[in-house]
């Protein structure tokens, strides 16, 4: 009798696995029709624009997967002009004229509110942050976070700022005497994880003390979130291709261990633990408990100093309220964005500050031109009376090292992490003499931009002095934008800056580096890179640290 109800049970699972894949099967193929015979919206509006030729299904999607879309969107604009469409699952339009993006990200603000969301982001959550919430739900909460950045903030966070990019020194220091190649793509990301959990939460990750820290743990795991979640895997093309049969086949992939899928929700499982763990740190500190008791059992923020006085990031989104509906933030929405504000506030800036590097290692001069800018200033603070180990330079004190700045802008120039940002079309409307039904998503190429040799002659030389003001004067103002543009523009990009400058200020205060080009150059001599959600370094920044001789 077992026996038969343990048959029936395994054949009920049986019959169930196999209609749901004949359900799947129907409806591909119902798909593939539609998508073949019935041009969408998108496409009736855009057939004058031109584009690259695109495949029946796929569209432009293997073009844009093998040589990165960011190169794509290179050679469109060279091919195509400053207004082009491409095909990835729904038709899209891409304006680089920056007369057009402003249009785009500024002008037409009410209509181009929002961002469209890629199927394959979790919808629940991301929803409820900042990145892709949308209408006056995102309003509220831009407004309600806002305050972070304000410039008494960042003033506050230079120390901190300043802190950390001494650990990362001076285990640079150590690196140098034993001439050990490092990968500065990693250490700089355990040196913003640390500076977002001091400034943004109120702990004290410790990323930088060791080989296997908790904190180091949670920033490769960001890292390689963020890489993998735009990368090809079988739910993400059915996210971008056929929407509505990225559900079902993600509940078959997440029931394969050691799939694409499997391996992404454990990971994002991971991050999402230890961002409640740090909310619940928190929210023990206003319920007035020393911070000792704080000291959690498990890792990581087990070693979390959580500082009753600090007012971050986290303190204020726990009392905040949604500054349009006036109602206090839920659970869900502070969880994700303490997601979202490790995502989106390290890697970023690690990787901009690699670059920095590898571009400053690869022109002497200008980095010999940054040195002596920063000699000068402590030679003179130190003339004045003010020890070195005494000085921490503010966010306003930072304007003193122009020379740096505008380093840190070259870099964005030609590795702008985010290399395309978009928008989605709330109404119907006209851009450019185009109509756009609602819905049409608009994409911005950030990257192509700022390597088209028609704004910014000789576009591959690393040439600091095109942030001169006098050149910067000559220049459209949205003809640069690494952190995008109008009221949708990243809300860190100061506090990203800040601690950029001051890192570099600090590193190449005592250090010079040399990189590895053979771990990090293709075949033909460029810097290798990736795109994910931004844009990297694909194998790391492996360089090997020097201490400046006096
Ligand atoms: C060098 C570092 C960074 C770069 C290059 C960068 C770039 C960008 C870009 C291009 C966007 C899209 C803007 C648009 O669509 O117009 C963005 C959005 C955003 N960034 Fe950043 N970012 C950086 C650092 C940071 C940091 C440090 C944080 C947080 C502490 C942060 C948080 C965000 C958020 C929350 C958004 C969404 C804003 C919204 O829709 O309201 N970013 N960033």
């Amino acid at each position: 009798m077992e026996l038969l109800q343990q048959y029936l049970e395994a054949s009920h699972h049986f019959v169930s696995a196999q209609s749901v894949t004949v359900l799947i099967g129907l409806l591909t193929i119902l798909l593939f029709s539609v998508r073949i015979f019935v041009p969408t919206k998108a496409a009736r509006a855009l057939r004058k624009v031109p584009g690259p030729p695109s495949y029946p299904i796929v569209g432009n999607l293997v073009e844009l997967f093998s040589k990165g879309y960011h190169e794509c969107h290179k050679e469109w604009l060279r091919t195509y002009g400053s207004m082009y469409k491409y095909v990835m699952g729904d038709t899209l339009l891409v304006v680089s004229d920056p007369d057009i993006v402003q249009q785009v990200g500024v002008r037409m603000f009410k209509t181009f509110h929002d961002r469209p969301m890629p199927g394959f982001v979790d919808e629940e959550r991301a929803g409820k942050a900042l990145v892709f919430s949308k209408g006056q739900y995102w309003t509220g909460v831009r407004n309600a976070v806002l305050p972070l950045f304000h410039t008494a903030k960042l003033q506050h966070f230079g120390r901190t700022m300043h802190e950390c990019a001494e650990q990362l020194v001076a285990r640079l220091e150590k690196a140098a005497a034993n001439e050990e190649q490092v990968n500065l793509l990693e250490w700089a990301g355990a040196m913003t994880m640390d500076v977002l959990g001091s400034s943004a939460f109120g702990v004290t990750f410790n990323s930088q003390v060791g080989e296997k820290t908790d904190g180091l743990t949670l920033t490769k795991a960001v890292s390689e979130n963020l890489n993998n979640i735009a990368k090809l895997r079988i739910s993400t093309l059915l996210a971008i291709l056929f929407p509505p049969l990225r559900k079902p086949a993600q509940w078959m992939m997440l029931r394969i261990p050691g799939s694409a899928d499997y391996v992404h929700r454990q990971r994002t499982a991971y991050i999402l633990r230890e961002s409640q763990k740090i909310i619940e740190a928190r929210r023990k500190v206003r319920e007035r408990l020393t911070w000792r008791l704080l000291r959690l059992l498990t890792c990581p923020v087990q070693e979390a100093d959580v500082a009753e006085t600090r007012h971050d990031f986290l303190s204020m989104l726990t009392q905040a309220r949604n500054k349009t509906t006036g109602e206090p933030l839920s659970d869900k929405a502070i969880l994700a964005l303490v997601f979202e504000f490790l995502s989106a506030g390290t890697d970023t800036t690690a990787n901009t500050l690699s670059f920095a590097v590898f571009c400053l290692t690869n022109n002497p001069a200008a980095e010999q031109k940054m040195c002596r800018e920063i000699r000068e200033f402590y030679e003179k603070l130190e003339k004045e009376g003010v020890a070195d180990s005494e000085f921490r330079p503010t966010y306003d004190e930072l304007a003193q090292f122009p020379y740096v700045e505008q380093v840190v802008q070259e870099t964005l120039r030609l590795f702008p992490t985010g290399a395309v940002i978009s928008r989605q079309a709330s109404q119907d409307c006209h851009v450019a003499g185009i109509h756009l039904p609602k819905g049409v998503n608009v994409l911005i190429p950030v990257y192509a931009m700022h390597h088209n040799p028609e704004v910014c002659p000789d576009p591959d030389a690393f040439r600091p002095e095109r942030f001169d003001p006098a050149e910067v004067a000559g220049r459209h103002p949205y003809a640069f934008i690494p952190f995008g543009l109008g009221p949708r523009m990243c809300i860190g990009h100061r506090f990203a800056m800040e601690e950029a400058k001051l890192a570099l200020i600090r590193l190449y205060k005592r250090l010079t580096f040399t990189v590895i080009n053979e771990k990090i150059l293709r075949p033909d001599g460029k810097l290798d890179l990736q795109v994910g959600i931004v844009l990297k370094p694909r194998n790391g920044m492996w360089v090997v640290p020097q201490v400046q001789s006096k």
